[in-house]
C-alpha cells in the first residue's frame, strides 16, 4: 500500500520482565534513553556504547542498532548475543518488547576499566 510508506511511526511499549514496570520509547528512540527520560533507574555509566554497564536481555520483540562508527555488540559475547542480549543505550526497539534488566541495581562493569 503506497500511503503505509508515509504512516507516522508510534511509539512502542517496554515492559520489564519481574518488575512489571512499564514505559514507551519513541520512534528511533534509544532503549535507555526512553528509560532515563521517564526517570527508570536503568543500570548505566558512559551512555555511549563503551562500558557495557546498560546490558539488558530482550526476551520479546525485536529492534535494531541504528548505523553507528562503532560497533556495541563488540561488548558481548556470541551467546549472549544470541539469547537476545543487547547494549541498551545503542539499540532501539522497533516492537513492543519485553526486557529483563536490573532495574535500580548495579551496572554490569565487566566492560569497564
Ligand atoms: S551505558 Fe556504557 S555501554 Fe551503555
Amino acid at each position: 500500500m503506497v500511503f503505509g510508506f508515509f504512516k507516522k511511526k508510534e511509539p512502542v511499549k517496554v515492559t520489564v520482565k519481574g518488575s512489571g514496570e512499564t514505559f514507551t520509547c519513541n520512534p528511533d528512540e534509544l532503549l535507555m534513553k526512553a528509560a532515563l527520560r521517564q526517570n527508570i533507574a536503568w543500570p548505566c555509566s558512559c551512555k555511549v556504547g563503551s562500558c557495557g554497564s546498560c546490558r539488558a536481555t530482550i526476551t520479546d520483540g525485536e529492534g535494531k542498532y541504528p548505523s553507528s562508527p562503532c560497533d556495541p555488540t563488540a561488548l558481548l559475547t556470541k551467546d549472549e548475543m544470541a539469547n537476545g542480549m543487547v547494549i541498551a543505550c545503542q539499540w532501539t526497539p522497533t516492537t513492543d518488547i519485553t526486557v529483563d534488566v536490573k532495574i535500580g541495581g548495579e551496572a554490569d562493569k565487566r566492560g569497564m576499566i
